[in-house]
């Protein structure tokens, strides 16, 4: 933990990789299964409300916004998690995050998210996001890399490996590199306000 905290506070981003048990992983992937099979997971876009569109080239990802009472235990256990993170980042930090919201996302072969910040102008209730990856076996060469990057333009990559949790300062630029299969997460921000 001391050596997290030490890394999150000095570059503004953390990666664990195994946050969650492989059994929790694979519960995750067959509640995202059976969402895509019903239909359910929509096409992102940017902006909010009245600015919202749908750009294919600044994103391709769909999503499935997570309600934690309706979503299955597997989900819930890396709620109950998070929720712990949470208090640790508050305690250390003095965040203010009072709650959380998150989707299942799935990048489809082909697609990625250029360079964009998750604070949108005007708004600034995300404070930290979060992206748990659910991808077995990922191997350097399908890309879906997380690239962070910092104020001296220098950057950070993470992969997106099954259990591994990349958290970071909502404010700071990234982007998913394209991806040549499909790529599995929960995606996330943890908020200054109530959501969950
Ligand atoms: C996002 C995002 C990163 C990732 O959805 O805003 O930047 O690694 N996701 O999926
Ligand atoms: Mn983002």
């Amino acid at each position: 933990m001391q050596d997290f905290l030490t890394h999150f506070e000095a570059k503004g981003f953390y990666v664990f990789p195994s946050y969650i048990e492989n059994e929790t992983a694979e519960g995750i992937r067959a509640e995202i299964e059976r969402l895509r099979e019903q239909e359910l997971f929509k096409k992102a876009g940017i902006g909010r409300e009245s600015n919202f569109q749908i750009d294919q080239a600044q994103r391709g990802d769909f999503i499935h916004w997570i309600e934690p009472l309706t979503a299955s235990a597997d989900t819930n256990v890396f709620l109950g998690k998070l929720q712990e993170l949470v208090t640790e980042l508050n305690r250390n930090f003095y965040l203010g995050i009072r709650g959380f919201e998150c989707h299942y996302t799935q990048y489809p072969e082909g697609t990625f998210y250029k360079r964009h910040t998750d604070r949108h102008k005007n708004v600034s209730h995300r404070i930290v996001s979060f992206v748990l990856y659910l991808n077995e076996n990922w191997r350097l060469e399908e890309g879906g890399i997380l690239r962070i990057y910092h104020e001296d333009e220098s950057h950070d990559d993470v992969w997106p490996q099954n259990g591994t949790l990349a958290i970071f300062l909502s404010e700071k630029e990234h982007e998913v590199l394209p991806t040549s299969r499909t790529r599995q997460s929960i995606t996330g921000w943890m908020r200054n306000n109530e959501v969950i």
